[in-house]
């Protein structure tokens, strides 16, 4: 199952209906763990945040902390050794962040750890899915990851990344 929200309230209780005892979680945008402190009691998190306010308060939790940008090839590598499958894949790196790279993080991660569920929090993402309709062909997964990513294993470099100019001034 795959959730969307913007408001925190809303993802927040996505996580708390979906995260079951003793599952794996991958978090990606923890900040200092106001969401992670809801569920990790019950369940073995990897956290990730490159906020330099995240290291001293995720140490508080009983969590794996990693330091890192999550669109970057080594962080993802990094977690890869350690797991090499997650039940969910929390996902917020703000909710108004570019909807074009939270997707991209998503399919990046979803389709390399395979989550049951994914829970993104993201204004652009959302107002996407709300306002597209479809014509009827019927690709949908059931799954936290898109059945249309085909099983070749971790995603080479991310090329995609460095490919962009953040905006274009005269
Ligand atoms: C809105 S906060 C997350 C709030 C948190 N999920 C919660 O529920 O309290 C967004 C976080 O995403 C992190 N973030 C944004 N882009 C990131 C990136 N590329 N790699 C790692 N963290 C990132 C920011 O540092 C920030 O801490």
């Amino acid at each position: 199952m795959i959730k969307l929200s913007y408001d925190i309230e809303k993802y927040r209780e996505h996580l708390l209906e979906l995260i079951e005892d003793g599952d794996v979680v991958i978090e990606l945008g923890c900040h200092v763990g106001r969401s992670t402190q809801l569920f990790c009691d019950k369940c073995s998190v990897i956290a990730i945040d490159n906020s330099p306010e995240a290291t001293e308060e995720m140490a508080k939790l009983d969590v794996d902390f990693i330091k890192g940008d999550v669109r970057l090839h080594d962080v993802i590598l990094e977690v890869f050794k350690k797991i090499q499958k997650c039940d969910v894949l929390a996902i917020d790196l703000g909710g108004g962040y570019h909807p074009d790279t939270v997707f991209k993080v998503f399919y990046i991660w979803s389709s390399t750890f395979k989550p049951k569920h994914t829970v993104i929090r993201n204004r652009g993402v959302l107002e996407f899915f709300n306002s597209a309709s479809g014509s009827g062909e019927e690709y949908m997964s059931d799954e936290g990851y898109l059945e249309s990513y085909h099983d070749s294993g971790i995603p080479p470099q991310i090329k995609e990344f460095d490919l962009w100019t953040p905006n274009l001034k005269r």
